[in-house]
């Protein structure tokens, strides 16, 4: 439609202002006359006197459409800090507009201000619940559309500066939260090591039960969650150790006794070291390290558990633990073979194990002798065990932010 412009006297004292206008926005060092701003109107008349205004009054990016549709194209490649808006427009209403934009960009703040020559309460409702931020009336006073595009532009920088601050605050929170993430799973490994290389050289026997458990876990259908939890908390089963006298932890012939009783306590030792976290994965180390000597039969330790009252992540350790013990060597026996490890295993289903859980267990045997030989005691080289540490206990933090 067209307009006419309604020449205020003071038009051009006003004009000189807007160089120099002190607010908010300003101090923020934000130019005025650099905003972008955008029209879309229709006529095209009246788009040239509009740029032409705004260019006389100082502002340097306009750019301007006739046409409703090219107006969204163009919001998303100029980015304008304001858009002078035409409501009654063919085909692709000023109204269409707005509900488009709204629904594009609902986290933004969107600087539209309308311009017609409609202002009755119901179209003034209707634009405002669309997403106008203000209006001009046509036809128009040039010094109240500077003073319009000044408001709606300090609004937009406010709302873009809270928007960043959020942002960066977002970023730092999650830097923090990985820098947590990291110290935990590293205090976790060095616990692991710790109990291991007690009574381990290579502290290998970790690495390749806690590979186990998170398989053996899969097969059982355990969730991704659940499966990763055990993968991190299963090497820590042994932690307790830590608190055994080494005349008895490595003590090469058989354990009196008495000496038993004191070897047993590592499993409440451990689960003490690890209590009182609100971590799921913490709380799943410490019941690990209490409950993986328990047996299926209820002749275990240390409270005699039996059957499904051990928790099954338990009685997955259980299973892995003691596959890994009888297939390496250690300082009081040599490495049992495959199959007579598999042999006794089986004899001791539905006493020592989870009759369930063993079966599994054999049905991914293969799989298990891979990892067993990638893990394998004979690799010292201490570049690559430093490597496969990290390929366990680092390289996968994406996916336990949330254990
Ligand atoms: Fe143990
Ligand atoms: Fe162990």
């Amino acid at each position: 439609m067209k307009i006419l412009i309604r020449r205020d006297p003071d038009h051009l004292r006003k004009r000189k202002k807007l160089g120099s206008m002190t607010t908010a926005a300003t101090q923020n060092k934000f130019k005025y006359s650099e905003a972008r701003i955008l029209v879309v109107d229709d006529e095209p008349g009246n788009v040239k006197i509009l740029e032409r205004l705004l260019r006389g009054s100082g502002f340097k990016n306009i750019t301007s459409t006739t046409d409703g549709l090219t107006s969204l194209e163009l919001y998303k490649t100029y980015q304008p800090d304001i858009v002078l808006l035409d409501i009654k427009m063919p085909g692709f209403s000023g109204f269409d507009v707005m509900d488009a934009l709204s629904s594009e960009n609902q986290h933004d703040y969107l600087p539209i201000l309308v311009l017609t020559a409609q202002m009755d309460h119901s179209t003034r409702l209707k634009a405002l619940k669309a997403g106008a931020k203000d209006f001009i009336q046509k036809p128009f006073d040039m010094a109240e559309i500077l003073a319009r595009i000044q408001n709606i532009l300090e609004v937009r920088l406010l709302h873009n500066a809270v928007r960043d601050q959020n942002k960066t605050l977002e970023e730092e929170v999650q830097a923090r939260t990985q820098e947590l993430e990291k110290s935990r799973m590293d205090v976790i490994h060095r616990l692991g090591r710790a109990a291991e290389y007690r009574d381990n050289e290579t502290g290998m026997h970790v690495i390749r039960m806690s590979k186990y458990c998170e398989r053996l876990a899969r097969e059982i259908g355990l969730d991704d969650k659940a499966s990763q939890l055990v993968l991190y908390a299963s090497p820590m089963h042994d932690v307790g150790k830590i608190g055994i006298p080494d005349r008895i932890l490595l003590k090469p012939g058989k354990l009196n006794a008495e000496e038993w009783k004191i070897m047993k306590t590592h499993a409440e030792i451990g689960a003490k070291i690890l209590s009182g976290s609100s971590s799921g994965l913490m709380q799943m180390g410490e019941t690990i390290a209490r409950c993986h000597h328990e047996h299926w039969d209820g002749s275990g330790y240390p409270q005699g558990l039996k059957g499904r009252e051990i928790p099954v992540e338990a009685r997955i350790v259980t299973v892995c633990d003691v596959f890994d013990a009888l297939t390496s060597e250690r300082p009081y026996k040599e490495a049992w073979s495959v199959a007579d490890t598999v042999a006794e295993m089986k004899r001791l289903k539905g006493t020592l194990f989870d009759p369930e859980l063993l079966e599994a267990f054999l049905q991914i045997l293969p799989e298990i002798i891979t990892i067993s030989q990638k893990f394998s005691d004979t690799e010292t080289d201490p570049t690559i065990l430093k490597s496969i540490r990290e390929e366990i206990f680092h390289e996968s933090f994406a996916h336990c932010n949330s254990l």
